[in-house]
């Protein structure tokens, strides 16, 4: 190749069913694909849930390749029919229920959405793919999350693809389950499923309840900022831009029935991430209720059965895909607290009745 050679000339357009395509990383990942691949067919199915917002992908919704449709992926002949009626040969799959701690107050949805909506895509995409004589271009691409390994102590290495699952909560006990489910469909029927598990995901369009944004939001309201116990259970963050170009980089050259860990090789400590979001905020936001924002930090309740430490060991893909991440957690955090800072019509409707009410049963 050339060095002005474009990788994409001889591409085919890809007919793409991307589900959950209205929450964080979905929705994230419908624009990377959307400006990436603008010849392909793009089909978001969404039940928006509390965690689903159509508004984000507002931009998209008078362009004649993109379709959103509002349904579950429980319902088997809704994803029947876009499967054919698309001829779908890709699908990118992001819908679940995503939160710790609203799984800890209710997990039966977490099953329902997260194995019996996985199984039911599988089940579907499989006998489309066998009416369509198991094309070879097809793909089903699972996404994961490293919460299914488990907790590590401090000396630990880093989570490999070869880890054994050993989830904690009914969140990550759910998508362990989806997983499974996931590479059998592989091993038994030879259906194109790809899983990938990534560590925590932060930037723009996520939702008010997860750690960063809760905290940015916090600051601009003057609230305490929450953190749980002692504040040194660590994370290994990843910007979710780099996380939507590795989703392109497995579709395209992953190998079906594999497994591909994506990290951001940025273990933080939740007290020092806390930190730094405040003097990002401290340095870019014009006017703050409270200044210094460190004053707002608030040591809370420890969340029941708080997973520890996470971390990716990501060479897999790099090694094997080339795919390696671009920021460094200073430079996403900084994008990340100008994004909050700039878009505050984004979040500001998102702290509804029902998210307040929630807030208050976690953190009362
Ligand atoms: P999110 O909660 O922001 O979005 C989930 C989306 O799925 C929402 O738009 C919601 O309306 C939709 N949805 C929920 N149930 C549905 C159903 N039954 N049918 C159709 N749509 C439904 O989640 P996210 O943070 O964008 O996570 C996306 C995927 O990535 C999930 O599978 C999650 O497990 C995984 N993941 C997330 C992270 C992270 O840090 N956010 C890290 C690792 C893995
Ligand atoms: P979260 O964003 O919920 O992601 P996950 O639980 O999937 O890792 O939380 C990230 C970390 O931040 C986790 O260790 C829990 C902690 N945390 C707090 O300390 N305070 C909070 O208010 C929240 C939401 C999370």
């Amino acid at each position: 190749m050339t060095a002005n050679s474009n990788p994409n000339e001889n591409r085919q357009p890809h007919r793409i069913l991307i589900t959950g395509g209205a929450g964080f990383i979905g929705s994230n990942f419908v624009y990377h694909w959307y400006t990436k691949y603008p010849d392909d067919r793009i089909i978001v199915l969404d039940a928006l849930t509390y965690a689903g917002n159509r508004q984000t992908l507002g931009n998209l919704e008078t362009k004649e390749n993109f379709r959103f449709v509002k349904g579950d992926i429980c319902d088997r002949s809704l994803v029947d029919t876009l499967l054919k009626e698309e001829s779908i040969d890709t699908v990118a799959h992001f819908a679940a229920e995503s939160h710790v701690d609203r799984s800890i107050l209710g997990p039966a949805a977490f099953v329902q959405t997260n194995v019996v909506g996985t199984f039911t895509l599988l089940e579907a995409f499989r006998h489309h793919w066998q009416d369509n004589e198991r094309p070879e271009n097809y793909r089903f691409l699972h996404v994961s999350t490293d919460e299914v390994y488990g907790s590590l102590g401090p000396d630990d290495p880093a989570f490999s693809e070869t880890t054994p699952y050993t989830p904690n909560s009914p969140y990550s006990a759910s998508k362990a389950g989806s997983d499974h489910l996931a590479r059998a469909y592989f091993h038994t029927y030879k259906v194109p499923t790809i899983i990938t598990n990534c560590s925590n995901n932060y930037g723009p369009y996520h939702f008010p309840e997860k750690l960063i944004p809760l905290m940015c939001i916090n600051m601009l309201l003057g609230k305490p900022l929450p953190v749980y116990g002692d504040g040194q259970n660590i994370r290994d963050w990843l910007y979710v831009r780099d996380h939507c170009s590795a989703l392109d980089v497995v579709i395209h050259a992953g190998q079906p029935g594999e497994t591909y860990n994506i990290g951001g090789n940025n273990e933080v400590k939740n007290i020092d991430l806390v930190r730094m979001l405040c003097q990002l905020m401290d340095e870019l936001a014009p006017e703050l209720p409270v200044r210094p924002c460190e004053k707002l930090i608030t040591f809370v309740k420890d969340r029941p059965g708080h997973d520890r430490r996470y971390a990716i060991d990501a060479t897999k893909i790099k090694t094997e895909l080339g795919w390696s991440p671009s920021v460094t957690v200073e430079q996403g955090l900084r994008q990340t607290v100008e994004w909050y800072l700039a878009n505050p019509d984004w979040w500001k409707p998102l702290l509804s009745e029902e998210y307040l009410a929630y807030y208050q049963k976690v953190y009362a």
